[in-house]
Order: structure tokens, then sequence, then C-alpha cells
């Protein structure tokens, strides 16, 4: 059977990653907090990187701001502009993130939510990642980050199985299957591998995708800033709270960049 990605059906995507309904609206009110807290001038544009079919941008284009998203998958954009028809706020490039140039410039904040941020693996990418969005937001704009709350990082071993669930939301029923998959301990990284049977009425279809995960903290986000030279880290918030310290982190951190 020919394995797929899951990023080709961006309404199973959606049922197979959205933990609880609501969780994109309680991200974007806490980037609206984090925007009013550390910027002095109001939000009107902002850059939304990996956005998928930018459910993020969806929401806040209804509260008159002008999301740009950016995203390799032409599926995913597919299904965004779909699903923002009438809205003209929202525009799509389809863009790698490791660098990228578009047309608009001038942005008020960027973020880049899901956890994605740490497919960029290699330094070079993650420096030209950070040079590409600080050319395009304005002096003092911020950039915030979502990752994941990393910890014993399985550089040995072998491929072993993480997380087992099946999914009932969405177009069709998904079993999920998500593998660990160590590479070298020197690469500071391992292999997140999610597997998904898709009961199609007519037909299962078995998708596969294999993204890298670098070993991210605020420390490392703090080097990469400093290193490319163009942002400063201001803040790192646990949770989406202002007030549960880092130590105490469960599952997620908002790194804030601002732009120098
Ligand atoms: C987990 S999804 C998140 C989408 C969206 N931000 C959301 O919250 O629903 C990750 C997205 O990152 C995109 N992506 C992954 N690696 C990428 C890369 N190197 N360049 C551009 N897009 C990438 C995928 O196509 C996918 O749409």
């Amino acid at each position: 059977m020919k394995e797929r990605s899951i990023y080709e059906f961006p309404e199973v995507f959606r049922a197979v990653h959205m933990e609880e309904p609501g969780d994109i609206a309680e991200e974007v009110d806490f980037l609206q907090r984090v925007w009013a807290r550390h910027l002095k001038r109001p939000v009107r544009r902002v850059l939304d990187v990996a956005c998928g079919n930018s459910p993020h941008g969806q929401l806040l284009v209804r509260e008159k701001i002008a999301v740009t998203g950016i995203d390799r998958s032409p599926d995913m954009i597919a299904a965004g502009r779909k699903e923002a028809r009438g809205l003209e706020k929202l525009t799509f490039y389809k863009r790698n993130i490791e660098r990228f140039s578009i047309p608009a410039r001038g942005f008020d904040a960027a973020f880049f939510m899901s956890e994605t941020f740490p497919v960029m693996v290699e330094n070079a990418d993650l420096l030209d990642h950070l040079r590409s969005v600080a050319r395009v937001l304005r002096k003092g704009g911020l950039y915030c980050i979502d990752i994941d709350r990393h910890e014993n990082v399985e550089a040995h071993g072998r491929r072993k199985l993480w997380r087992e669930r099946k999914v009932r939301r969405g177009p069709a029923p998904v079993d999920v299957r998500e593998f660990l998959r160590p590479i070298g301990w020197q690469a500071g990284a391992w292999i997140y591998e999610l597997e998904c049977a898709i009961h199609f009425p007519q037909r299962t279809v078995m998708t596969r995708d294999l993204v890298p995960v670098r070993y991210t903290v605020p420390k490392l986000l703090d080097l990469a800033a400093r290193a490319a030279g163009v942002f400063t880290l201001i803040a790192a918030y646990a949770d989406l709270s202002f007030d549960t310290p880092l130590d105490q982190c469960d599952r997620r951190w908002l790194g804030v960049l601002r732009r120098l």
C-alpha cells in the first residue's frame, strides 16, 4: 500500500493534531496578551510561520488583523484559502521556512505555533530562518515561538512506539501511532514518526511522516537569536501562562524574541 503524508489530508490532519476544540482560540488569546504586554503599539499585521491552513490567522482576521501565512504544503494552503473565503485579510505564500522572502514587509509581529520550530535541525537553517523572519518584521517587532517541553533525549536504542490512539473526530476514523526514532547522539535531535491509518468509507489510506526534532530549550533559542544577530530573547512563558515558572513547565513554552 502506497504511503502518503498526513498533510495531503488537511481535515484529517486537523482532527489528528487538535488536542481539544478551543485550543487554537486559547493560543490566539495568549498571543494577543503577549503582544499587549511587550509591544507599545497596536498589532495590525502579522506573519504566521508554517501556517498550514492558518487556523490562528482565521481567528485573527476576524479581529481586523491582517495575516500572511507561509507554508510549504500546497494542500494545507489550499485548505486554508478555501476556509478563508471571504476573509480578505488572510493571504498565503508557498514557501520553505528555512530561507524565504515574500513581497510583504513591515509586520508588527510573527508567530510560529504547533511546536514545529524544532524541525530546523541544522544550525545554518536556524540562523537563516531567523534572519528571513527578521527581514519582514518592523524594528522592535515580536516573534513568538511555541515549543514542546523537551527532556530525556533518547539518542540511543531503537525505534519505539511512543503513543497510540484512535481519532473519531473529522471526516474519517483514524488509527494513530507515534514513534520515536533515535539518530546519532551528536545530532542533538530525534525523529518523530507519525503513522496514520485513515479509514475512508471505500478505502484505507496509510500516511507516514518523519519529522526531525531538534532538542530545543530556552537557552538554545537565546543562543540562536544572539548568533543570528537580529533578535533578542525577551521572555519564555510556560503553558500559555505569565505566572507558571519555567521549571514547572508541563507541556510547552513560548519563546518571545524582539527584532533588534
Ligand atoms: C503541525 S502543522 C501546523 C500548522 C498550523 N500552524 C497550525 O497550528 O495548525 C505544521 C506545518 O508546518 C509545515 N512545515 C513543516 N516543515 C516545513 C518547512 N520546512 N517549510 C515550510 N513549511 C513547513 C507543514 O506543511 C505543516 O503545514
